[in-house]
């Protein structure tokens, strides 16, 4: 191992544990300032994934069995639930076994050098982060989303793929804006709410509530497909 590296265990190797690990293969940082991660496994507690390779890491089994048989080591873990409540209880306990929550940062992202990232968040591909934004621990970043200056990010938050978050705009823990919506600057979204997919949020969101836009109507039906005729 180079010393430049820190091992890595990511909990949960479903959909979201295979881009993480993927996107560490291709260089993510630890955080600004900090080495590269080098994932060692998997931890998960799906009966019988214990032995498995996933995504061509060995998952090492389920969190119990893990943090018996590393007592004692420094560990650090990322956790990889997209779900913001499913990712508090997991965060809760992993520190319950002294674990250290781990930040992942992917190498293609803008992250102003006047950002507080807290510990245990993720933060992806082609992502912009403007300055003086607040992040706290745990949240979920994904993809191309933007976050503008002054803006705060509650712990256990998420911000989805595409999704724009304006300056001076902040989520509360817990909330999550879906793909591609928008939440524009001075907006509160309450805790554990939601904003659904491409949905612009333009004024405060109440704590626990969800808004979207209405369901999109079918204009029309054509009544043959260019393929009719072909075998299916
Ligand atoms: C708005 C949203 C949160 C609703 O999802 P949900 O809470 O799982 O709700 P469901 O899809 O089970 O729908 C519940 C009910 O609301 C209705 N509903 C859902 N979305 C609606 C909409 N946009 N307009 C009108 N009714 C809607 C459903 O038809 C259903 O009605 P029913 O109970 O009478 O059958 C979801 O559509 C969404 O936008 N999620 C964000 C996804 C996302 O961006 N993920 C990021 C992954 S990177």
């Amino acid at each position: 191992m180079s010393i430049s590296e820190l091992e890595l265990i990511i909990y949960g190797a479903g959909g979201l544990g295979r881009e993480i690990a993927s996107m560490a293969e291709s260089g993510c940082k630890a955080g600004r300032d900090l080495p590269r991660w080098r994932v060692i496994g998997f931890v998960d507690d799906t009966p019988g994934m214990e032995g498995q390779i996933v995504h061509g890491i060995p998952c090492l089994g389920s969190l119990e069995t893990v943090a018996a048989a590393r007592q004692g080591q420094e560990t650090f873990c990322h956790v990889a639930i997209g779900n913001n409540e499913a990712r508090k209880d997991a965060a809760a306990r992993i520190e319950g076994y002294g674990w250290q929550p781990a930040s992942v940062v992917h190498h293609s992202a803008y992250l102003s050098w006047e950002v507080d990232l807290g510990a245990g968040s993720f933060i992806g591909p082609h992502t912009t982060i403007s300055p003086s934004v607040k992040i706290g621990k745990y949240v979920l970043i994904n993809t191309r989303a933007s976050i503008g200056h002054h803006v705060e990010l509650g712990e256990f938050s998420q911000v989805s793929l595409g999704a724009s978050i304006l300056g001076h705009a902040k989520l509360e823990r817990g909330a999550m804006v879906g793909a591609h919506a928008v939440v524009i600057s001075n907006v509160t979204v309450g805790a554990w709410s939601t904003v659904g997919v491409c949905t612009p949020a333009l004024r405060n969101v109440k704590a626990g509530s969800t808004i979207s836009l209405p369901l999109a109507q079918v204009l029309f039906q054509r009544n043959v497909l260019p393929d009719a005729d072909s075998p299916s």
